[in-house]
């Protein structure tokens, strides 16, 4: 079991506050997100601005796209992404599109998707998944808990590189003890911090007692 990467989501609505909360921890992170929010707000000019600040990161564009698969994944690898997430509900024909631009596709995990469908994933080449808690079910009162664990884990012996993110705190993380999670993708936790520097260095503290260096 690899220790896991640790990600921050860029879900700013504006590119200047963006590019100073990465500006600062940046350098602690593995992985550099244009989220969803700064995207629609300013499009992929905030992934060339990513790129350019971190040369030898992987940048994520979190477009969530459900269509126009290969045009969307073609206009983010040109600005400088090496990943792009597609949402569930795309179709396979999307996802493909697109995997085909980009080095790799993740599959964001909203609403009612199935295992039957993730395999079809799998079976069209696509191998990362995001297993999410929406700002919104958080906000009804939802919290991580025992079926997450068993979502994501079900996903990663299927095969997939499971992500796993939604209003992450570092006392959430020991909850994925012993199992085998890819990324922990965390936005608010280190952007919405007092002191950013300090929440990234104690998530990726966290990563490293629990699953090692
Ligand atoms: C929501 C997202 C966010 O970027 C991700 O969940 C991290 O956000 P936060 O840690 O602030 O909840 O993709 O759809
Ligand atoms: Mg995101």
């Amino acid at each position: 079991m690899g220790r896991p990467n640790l990600q921050i989501a860029l879900d700013n609505s504006d590119l200047p506050t963006a590019l100073a909360a990465v500006s600062a921890v940046g350098e602690i992170v593995d992985i550099v997100e244009a989220g969803t929010v700064l995207i629609l707000q300013v499009g992929d000019e905030s992934v060339k601005c990513l790129r350019a600040l971190f040369p030898e990161k992987i940048i994520v564009a979190d477009t969530k796209c459900a269509d126009a698969g290969g045009t969307v994944a073609g206009n983010v690898r040109k600005a400088g992404a090496n990943w792009m997430t597609c949402i569930c509900s795309a179709t396979i024909a999307t996802m493909k599109a697109a995997a085909k631009e980009v080095e790799q596709i993740q599959v964001e995990l909203y609403g009612d998707w199935t295992y039957e469908l993730a395999q079809k994933w799998l079976e069209a080449g696509i191998t990362q998944a995001i297993y999410h808690q929406s700002r919104d079910a958080l906000l009804a009162g939802e919290t991580w808990g025992e079926k997450d664990l068993t979502a994501v884990k079900e996903l990663i012996k299927m095969g997939f590189k499971v992500s796993v993110t939604g209003g992450l705190e570092v006392e959430t993380l020991k909850l994925f003890e012993g199992i085998d999670v890819y990324t922990f993708i965390t936005g608010r936790g280190i952007t919405g911090a007092d002191n950013p520097v300090q929440a990234a260095t104690e998530f990726k503290n966290e990563i490293i007692r629990i699953w090692g260096e």
